[in-house]
């Protein structure tokens, strides 16, 4: 709901469970007034602005009026350059050398639905009536730019959205040097921030600090989102876990530079900026040009993480992720990655699919190494064409063969990079991204190409479209492996970002049964923008199973599990040289988009048989697992277990996955794991062993012994445990 009072020119958004209100204040620039719990709306908000007290040292905003200075005011899209010395929302160069912007307000509309974002992905809607839209125009006279800050509110869902657009009528030039998505002030910092850090092959680990003083911010320079920090930061209160407390959460529907900061001022008021990174970053605005800043989705919650979590998971799935794919059980995959790395032909593959398929895998997933020369990581990206040596009847005779197994067939691709030794690179050597005067760094042996460039980005739609077509390709995994460096200009990073978006546009537009899985080494570019065009991504190159833990758990605070490739491979594991159970392998990856990767061939057909009753396991419940309602329970981040369950959307059935990290010597004899999100006076069936209510299920918790292999003396390791349960609605007939 939108609800405005003319007479104060107050603005209230509400939705499900939050309040959104901001005013125009005396000098005609937007005041932020509440953003929390959601409140009754009333025709007059002033009472909760108590005009600031004349402060020693106060800067007049004018001599008109000498108590009034932006410094002592809550702003809600602060600009450069008079009374408000904090960060800014925006900031334009104009010709003259000023940096200030005054924009006032104008005028508003409010729309039925939800306005495309225009190059960008965003948050959308199917019906009008699920969302309303208020734009509000600000101007600034002296440049004669407008500035629309567009506000949407989902109604049944607990999100808001948020994104600004400039527009440049004037006669000259502007240079935009920061043009931020969302600007919030909050009125107190008595919050921890919260965000997801991490590397190759450690992302997503939760962090948390407790907000000061001063400036605080986590950022990207790399060109994309990156696995150091991802798009997202929340403040929560120091008391919030992770079923109770308040919290918000701000997510960046962009896949390139960001920054997400929060500034304490020494009005203790915490002002959170979020949108693209300012740092090496501007955009020449000609006139009659307008410029559109990604979107920005803010989650307010009362009931904790969980709360939080919940909330990005169904508009993520449901109203972020598109296509054919978003609303359909994903199919289970193999691929060769780990069994052969770039060493196979057409033999090797199709014995691992003949195999896979008789355990009931139903997509194989031909990865990197099967084009130009490519037999190491050093040669022939670019070179879309089929390897001969390996594939002697090309991309067509393995699908054929692939299909004979009943299996579809899936293929990789890097299409941004380009390697030195490629005919591409030989052919087209401007191509390549990077700075005249100056030496290219090179990242795994490769360069990035120019995706500014329109014939860059044709080449790469026409060569993906060809092989797509050649091997009737179901499937794509959509790689890239190395961050941005020599960027020619403050506006490449974003342009090539922009690139990046036409072409997925063009891709996922022509072939749109094609099931799309990005991947940036893993999860370095794991972000909302990327999900818009491919509703999977491969979380983390590192598939040890104990590892997983922490970085599942931390995705899963804003991704939902079915957008998270997890896949069971071989031990000792090939990143961490750690050798677990299958079980934990196969528990760990149940919990996010399940696949093997890893030479089935090589195994005993014992091990083969247990194999199979966890793909059949993960089928049977994977509408359960891949839609349902997922729920942190313990963290790994705190302690030495980990349990996490989903919950079907009626309630009636459960999984719940717990992890014993360190075997735990003469510990606790009757364990527990404490449910959460079932029903209370339901009756369920706990593992088809006993029948308990949910809440007995979710205060006593269920209770049960150390896990199996704890006290045998056969046990070669008692590390690494896990146990899966099935929680099942009691029918009685
Ligand atoms: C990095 C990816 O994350 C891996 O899964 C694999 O596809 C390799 N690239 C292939 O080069």
């Amino acid at each position: 709901m939108i609800y405005l009072n003319e007479k104060n020119r107050e603005f209230h958004l509400q939705n499900k469970n939050a309040s959104y209100i901001f005013y125009v204040m005396e000098n005609g620039q937007l005041g932020q007034l509440y953003y929390g719990k959601k409140i009754k709306h009333r025709d007059d908000f002033s009472h909760f602005f108590k005009k600031p007290k004349y402060g020693v040292g106060i800067i007049a905003h004018t001599k008109e009026n000498p108590a009034f200075s932006l410094e002592y005011y809550k702003q809600e899209y602060p600009s450069y350059g008079t009374t408000d010395f904090r960060k800014p929302a925006i900031k334009l160069l104009q010709k003259n050398g000023s940096r200030i912007s005054n924009f006032t307000y104008d005028s508003h509309t409010i729309i039925e639905g939800k306005p495309k974002l225009i190059g960008l992905p965003s948050s959308y809607v199917e019906e009008n009536s699920e969302a309303m839209t208020l734009e509000i125009k600000l101007v600034d006279k002296t440049i004669n730019c407008n500035l629309y800050l567009s506000y949407t509110t989902f109604g049944e869902r607990e999100v808001f959205t948020r994104n600004a657009r400039l527009e440049n009528n004037g006669q000259e030039e502007i240079i935009i040097e920061n043009l931020m998505s969302l600007s919030i002030d909050f009125p107190d910092y008595d919050y921890e921030m919260l965000h997801l850090s991490g590397a190759w092959g450690r992302e997503k680990h939760i962090k948390e600090r407790i907000l000061e003083k001063g400036v605080q911010y986590i950022d990207s320079t790399r060109g994309a989102s990156s696995a150091q920090q991802n798009p997202f930061m929340a403040i929560k209160r120091k008391d919030t876990t992770e079923n109770q407390g308040e919290v918000y959460g701000f997510s960046l529907v962009y896949s390139g530079n960001f920054i997400a900061q929060a500034e304490v001022d020494h009005f203790d008021v915490t002002r959170i900026t979020m949108g693209i990174n300012p740092f090496d970053f501007s955009w020449t605005l000609n006139t009659g040009d307008s410029f559109q800043s990604p979107e920005a989705i803010m989650v307010y919650s009362q009931e904790g993480l969980n709360g939080m979590s919940h909330s990005f998971h169904s508009l993520l799935r449901e109203r972020v992720a598109r296509g054919f794919w978003r609303d359909r059980e994903r199919p289970v995959l193999i691929n060769n990655w780990e069994a052969t790395y770039f060493d196979f032909n057409e033999d090797k593959l199709v014995a691992i699919a003949k195999e896979a398929s008789t355990l009931g895998f139903e997509l194989f997933v031909l990865d990197d190494g099967w084009f130009g020369e490519r037999n190491g990581d050093n040669s022939s990206l670019g070179d879309w064409l089929v390897n001969r040596k390996k594939l002697p009847n090309g991309l067509e005779g393995l699908a054929k063969k692939i299909q004979e197994e009943n299996m579809k067939l899936g293929l990789w691709f890097e299409p941004e990079m380009i390697s030195e030794n490629s005919e591409l690179f030989r052919k087209n050597p401007h191509w390549v991204l990077g700075v005249d005067n100056r030496t290219l760094s090179l990242g795994r042996n490769q360069y990035i190409l120019d995706l500014t460039k329109e014939e860059v980005r044709a080449y790469i739609v026409e060569e993906l479209s060809k092989r797509l077509k050649e091997g009737n390709i179901s499937y794509v995994k959509w790689d890239m492996n190395r961050n941005m460096t020599e960027i020619p200009s403050k506006e490449t990073a974003h342009k090539y970002i922009l690139g990046l978006y036409e072409i997925l546009e063009r891709i996922t537009s022509q072939f749109p049964e094609v099931l799309f899985e990005s991947c940036a080494s893993g999860g370095g570019r794991f972000d909302l923008g990327m999900l818009y065009y491919m509703p999977q991504t491969w979380a983390s190159d590192n598939t040890d199973a104990i590892d997983r833990l922490k970085i599942q758990y931390g995705t899963s605070l804003v991704y939902p599990t079915i957008s998270m490739g997890a896949h069971v491979s071989d031990i000792p594991n090939h990143q961490t040289a750690r050798s677990t159970s299958l079980d934990i392998r196969n528990h760990v990856a149940y919990f996010g988009n399940f696949g093997y990767e890893l030479d089935i061939t090589k195994y005993a057909d014992e091990t083969k048989e247990e194999m199979k009753n966890f793909v059949s396991f993960y089928k049977e419940n994977r509408k359960l697992l891949q839609f349902g309602n997922f729920i942190r329970l313990q963290s790994p981040f705190k302690s030495n277990y980990c349990s996490w369950m989903t919950v079907s959307k009626d309630k009636s059935e459960a999984i719940v996955g717990y992890y014993e990290i360190l075997g735990d010597t003469n510990s606790e004899y009757n364990k527990k794991i404490k449910l959460s999100g079932l029903e209370e006076n339901t009756l369920y069936l706990v593992n088809n062993e006993y029948e308990a209510y949910g809440d007995e299920l979710m205060n006593m918790g269920i209770v049960f012994d150390q896990p199996d292999r704890y006290y045998s003396y056969e046990a070669k390791s008692r590390d690494f445990t896990s146990k899966i349960f099935k929680i099942k609605k009691v029918v009685r007939f």
